[in-house]
This record gives structure tokens, sequence and C-alpha cells, in this order.
């Protein structure tokens, strides 16, 4: 009884304002809070739109870009695992590997509004490698954000902070109109993670 009181009081202190305020929101995980911020700062979402969201499970964006783009829009939704959450009937869920994944098989080319990306390694403590598969997992989505974002598209990655960052970001520039790095208040205080956003895919001048 005693060890259950103390694990109970652990779990209490891990659970911050987001992770409380997610839940009594319906949202499944804090990151929700994310996506919102980027939303508040990049307006990216309207409705009817059709977003692809990358690394979705528990299935927090998902519902948010579900929220945003309405019933006349449309969320296919790929993870490793399944969601945690139930979804609406715009939202199409898949699991399977972003790596494996044959792009042909997500839509038509350049169908897409918004391409999502909060794929993230498991993390194995030793900083370089974690860095090194987040900044793999972003090209990832970047190369099927190629694919099927429509001209004008907007794209966001998030990516765990280190000497890859730069090229990110100058992948980011070379594609898209404007690109803005945000680093939302509900990413914990001790997390290195960053979020790149890019809007206007294709419309670049390039010299
Ligand atoms: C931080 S969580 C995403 C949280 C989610 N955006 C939400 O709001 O609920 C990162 C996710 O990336 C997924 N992931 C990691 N590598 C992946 C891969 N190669 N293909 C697809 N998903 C992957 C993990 O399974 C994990 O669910």
């Amino acid at each position: 009884m005693a060890r259950r009181r103390r694990a109970g009081s652990a779990k209490r202190q891990t659970e911050d304002h987001f992770t409380r305020k997610a839940r009594r929101e319906g949202f499944p995980a804090r990151s929700v809070y994310k996506l919102q911020e980027i939303e508040r700062k990049a307006r990216l979402f309207r409705g009817g739109m059709k977003v692809l969201d990358l690394g979705a499970s528990p299935g927090s964006w998902t519902l948010f870009a579900a929220k945003q783009v309405g019933p006349s829009g449309r969320v296919l939704s790929l993870d490793l695992k399944s969601p945690k959450t139930a979804l609406p009937a715009h939202v199409e869920w898949r699991v399977g590997d972003a790596f494996t994944q044959p792009v042909e098989e997500l839509g038509a080319p350049r169908s897409f509004d918004i391409v999502l990306s909060d794929m993230a390694p498991s993390t194995t403590g030793r900083r370089d490698l974690d860095q090194y598969r987040s900044f793999a997992l972003f090209m990832r989505a970047l190369e099927l954000a190629d694919s099927v974002l429509a001209p004008g598209g907007a794209f966001v990655g998030k990516l765990f902070q280190g000497s890859d960052f730069e090229q990110a970001r100058q992948e980011l520039r070379d594609r898209f109109e404007k690109v803005r790095v945000v680093q939302p208040p509900a990413t914990r205080a001790e997390s290195y993670e960053i979020f790149l956003v890019g809007q206007g895919y294709g419309c670049v001048d390039k010299p």
C-alpha cells in the first residue's frame, strides 16, 4: 500500500501543467501544445486542407490537425505504433515505418497542403547518436514532403539540436519561401528539440 502511494506521488511529480491540461482537454499527450504554439506563430491550417502527420502516435497532433481542417479536410497519420485515442472519421491511420513507407501509397503527388513530422528516435542517452537519428528522420520527412506537398504547402519538422541544425535549416531554405525556428514553451526544459517550419513550398527565387 505504502509502495503504491509512493509510486502514485512520483507519477504526480512528473505530470506537469501541460500533461494535466492535455488530459483535461481530451488529448493523449502534452505535445499538442507544441503544435498549438507553432500554429499561433505560423497560421498553417485552414478548413478543408489535407495533412500528412508523420510520427503521429499517441495522436495529439493528429487530433489537433483534424480539428483545424474540419470534416471537409483529411489527415493521414503514420507511425510505428497505433493511436492511443479515438479519432474522427476524416483521419486515416497507418502503422508503418516512414523509412520504408512507399511514397506512392501515401497519395497522389503534390496532393497534401501540410506535412508534419514530430518523429523522434528512441533515445539511447548518447546525445550524438540521438541527434544523428533525429536528423535522419527529419530528412526522411522532408524527402516524403518533396513528393507529396502541393506548391505553396507547409512543413513542420522536429529536430534534436546539434551540429546538423544549419544543414537542416538550409534544406528548408532551399525549398520554402519562409523558414522559421520554433521552440515552444511546452518543450520540456531539459529537452533539446526544436521545430523547423517551412511555408510556401516551391516558391523560392533561385539566383
Ligand atoms: C514524440 S512522439 C510523437 C507524438 C505525436 N506527435 C503526438 O502529438 O501524439 C514520436 C513518434 O515518432 C514515432 N517514430 C519514430 N520513428 C519512426 C519511423 N521511422 N516511422 C514512423 N514513426 C516513427 C514514434 O513511434 C513516436 O510515436
